[in-house]
């Protein structure tokens, strides 16, 4: 098989690449691990910036979340038995949508469906061949066949644990990582939203986080302990943790209910240098990782799928390779802005467990010059609903 982008990944960024590069005449196939039914399985966050909104539009995916999404123009931080709102509108005149990014994959796939490109499922044991040669390969087996696609470039978009990255020589690529010590244990469930906007609560027991998918579930998060297991975190055990780290008023408007979902994830800010190699480019959390705090995930998939999509248009169409030599400083430019921000809200709202404190009072003294000056709260404002592309 030939095509122009081989896409290894059908998560977010496999998805959005292949629909905008297809939109554009640009052909490809997306090589996917697992089912479909399995990648929309996974739960992840559901707040969409205004740019990787303007991108689903661009790719002619974005009607349902319009119709479906909410649109918050702002957030609140809970602290101290209190809530400070900060208002995204009027700082800066900006909003965010909350649409959940397991719908944004079904968009994605529906439209790739749509216009009948090509996406191998459960395509077994890819790998790369000849990243280094303007005639790049990807193999796989499916059924107990092996097959090669051969291609002009391959975009590696299948997540922290996928091939792409390991296909980069050791001696080129550079890590960067910080683990954090705790975790986030969230609940899915079929109960109205404690607050009409998220409520990000920093409490002495630690981090909570009362989110929401539409106006009947919500998503709701504690930080946990990494070797906490999420058998021994029953729903009542669950709420009561959330409750006591909580402001009175959000206790009050809590309804709890039996979770349609649960699980722990750990937390990780990481980063790998360059995010290209020969014909191979890296996008989405195949490059980086950060902390859900402040929800970057998918909206750092979007921008360098935005500047990828650009620099492979601006080769085919004005057969310029200006914009895939610049493809990796551009991204990791607007990456490691991110990485700053998704840092700085997970250090200022979690209890870390070896703070002193000294730390403690930093802590506090930091939220509450947040809460009392305008330009912190533009500063968070401006990075929270999305830097420019
Ligand atoms: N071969 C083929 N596919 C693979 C391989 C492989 N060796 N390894 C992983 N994949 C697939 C995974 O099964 C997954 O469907 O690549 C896809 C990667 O998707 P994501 O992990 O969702 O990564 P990405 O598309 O970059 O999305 C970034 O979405 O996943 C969230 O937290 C993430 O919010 C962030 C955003
Ligand atoms: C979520 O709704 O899952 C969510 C929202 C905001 C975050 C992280 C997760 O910062």
């Amino acid at each position: 098989m030939r095509t122009q982008v081989a896409i290894i990944g059908a998560g977010p960024s496999g998805l959005l690449l292949g629909q905008l590069l297809a939109k554009h005449g640009i052909d490809n196939v997306i090589l996917e691990r697992q089912t479909g039914e399995y990648v929309l399985g996974r739960i992840r966050a559901g707040v969409i910036e205004k740019g990787a909104a303007d991108l689903l539009d661009e790719a002619g995916c974005g009607a349902r979340m319009h119709r479906e999404g909410l649109i918050h123009d702002g957030i609140e931080i809970s602290f101290g038995g209190a809530r400070h709102r900060i208002n995204f509108k009027n700082l800066i005149g900006k909003s965010v949508i909350v649409y959940g990014q397991t719908e944004i994959t079904r968009d994605l796939m529906d439209g790739r469906a749509a216009i009948g490109a090509q996406t191998i499922y459960e395509a077994e044991d890819v790998s790369l061949h000849d990243i280094g040669t303007d005639r790049p390969k990807v193999r796989y087996s499916k059924d107990g066949q092996t097959h090669e696609i051969e291609c002009d470039f391959i975009a590696g978009c299948d997540g922290f644990h996928g091939v792409s990255r390991k296909s980069i020589p050791a001696e080129v690529l550079k890590t960067f990582e910080r683990v954090y010590p705790f975790g986030w244990l969230g609940i899915l469930v079929d109960k109205p939203p404690v607050s009409d906007e998220l409520i990000y609560a920093n409490h002495e027991r630690g981090f909570a986080l009362c989110s929401m998918r539409s106006p009947t579930r919500s998503r709701l998060y504690i930080q946990c302990r990494l070797d906490d297991k999420v058998e021994d975190w029953s729903d009542e055990a669950f709420y009561e943790e959330l409750k006591r780290r909580l402001d009175d008023e959000a206790i009050k408007r809590l309804q709890p209910g039996p979770s349609i979902e649960k699980s722990i994830a750990p937390l990780r800010s990481f980063v790998a240098e360059p995010m290209r190699h020969g014909r191979l480019f890296l996008a989405g959390d195949a490059a980086h990782i950060v902390p859900p705090t402040g929800a970057k995930g998918l909206n750092l998939a979007a921008s360098d799928v935005y500047y990828l999509w650009q620099a492979l248009v601006e080769y085919y169409k004005r057969q310029s390779p200006a914009g895939i030599n610049a493809y990796s400083a551009r991204a990791l430019s607007r990456v490691w802005k991110a990485e700053r921000f998704s840092w700085w809200m997970t250090s200022q709202l979690h209890r870390f467990p070896e703070s002193s404190g000294f730390d403690q009072k930093i802590q506090r003294s930091e939220l509450e010059y947040l809460v009392s000056s305008q330009a912190a709260m533009t500063a968070l404002a401006e990075n929270y609903v999305g830097l420019p592309y």
